[in-house]
């Protein structure tokens, strides 16, 4: 009789702690020291931050960890095309919650162009970009309920570009569900990072992530590109 092909499902490194703030203060001190750690390797350290609602208890909390902010640049996953007196600006949210106390200090990298269309603006960006230390120190997923994870929304104009994209580190991505145009960095800009943490909270964003993990390869949604097992730098930090 053939042997049965056994495959063992490999999840990744996942810090469940129910307490939304109390997630949050574990994540930032897990960043703190990662950040830390590539200071005093290298000298410099970068962080790339995601924006929704998830992020805001992480980023106070973060805001305030011991290190020399000033030796380390923050930019984002993605943002949406707007002035940062938008509401909406990922750059305002992070500049007015994070870029504060200690961390006022650090440098801020944006992926907006003022006065600008985004597919004027992109090229600008990407200059922009490619000027930051590479690989990341750490890349702070987020994940929205549709699966998507920075501004890669599953079958939205631009997403597949930018999940096959391996010059450029940002694209232009047109969603259908959200009202503003987003600019998003590509998979392999992601890729190309020590440490990845997926920060989601609730029941519904834990259970997509558990079904993804039943078979990533197979997953439709732009998160399992994330959560495939081949992927060493991922963990997932969840309140369920
Ligand atoms: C953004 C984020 C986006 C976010 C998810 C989850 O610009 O909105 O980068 O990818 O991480 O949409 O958002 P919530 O944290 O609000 O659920």
């Amino acid at each position: 009789m053939r042997k049965p092909k056994v495959t063992t499902l490999k999840t990744p490194p996942m810090v469940q702690i129910e307490s939304t703030v109390e997630l949050a203060e574990a994540l930032a001190v897990q960043i703190a020291g990662i950040l830390g750690q590539a200071i005093q390797s290298t000298g410099v350290a970068s962080l790339v931050v995601s924006g929704g609602s998830t992020p805001k208890p992480l980023f106070e909390a973060l805001r305030g960890q011991p290190l020399e902010w000033d030796k380390v640049t923050v930019t984002l996953a993605d943002e949406r095309w707007v002035p940062e007196d938008s509401p909406d600006s990922n750059a305002a949210f992070v500049k007015n919650t994070l870029l504060q106390e200690r961390a006022a200090t650090a440098q801020f990298v944006s992926l907006y162009e003022a006065g600008k269309a985004p597919h004027e603006g992109v090229a600008d960006v990407d200059r922009r970009i490619k000027a930051v230390a590479t690989p990341f120190s750490v890349v702070v997923l987020g994940m929205g309920g549709d699966g998507h994870t920075a501004s890669l929304f599953p079958g939205a104009p631009g997403t597949q570009a930018a999940l096959e994209e391996s010059e450029a580190m940002v694209c232009i991505v047109e969603p259908q569900s959200v009202p503003q145009t987003r600019i998003t960095l590509t998979l392999a800009a992601l890729m190309n990072t020590e440490c990845q943490l997926l920060h989601i909270t609730g029941t519904e964003k834990r259970a997509l992530v558990d079904e993804v993990l039943a078979d990533p390869a197979a997953s439709p949604y732009p998160i399992a590109q994330f959560l495939r097992a081949d992927n060493p730098r991922i963990s997932v930090y969840s309140t369920h």
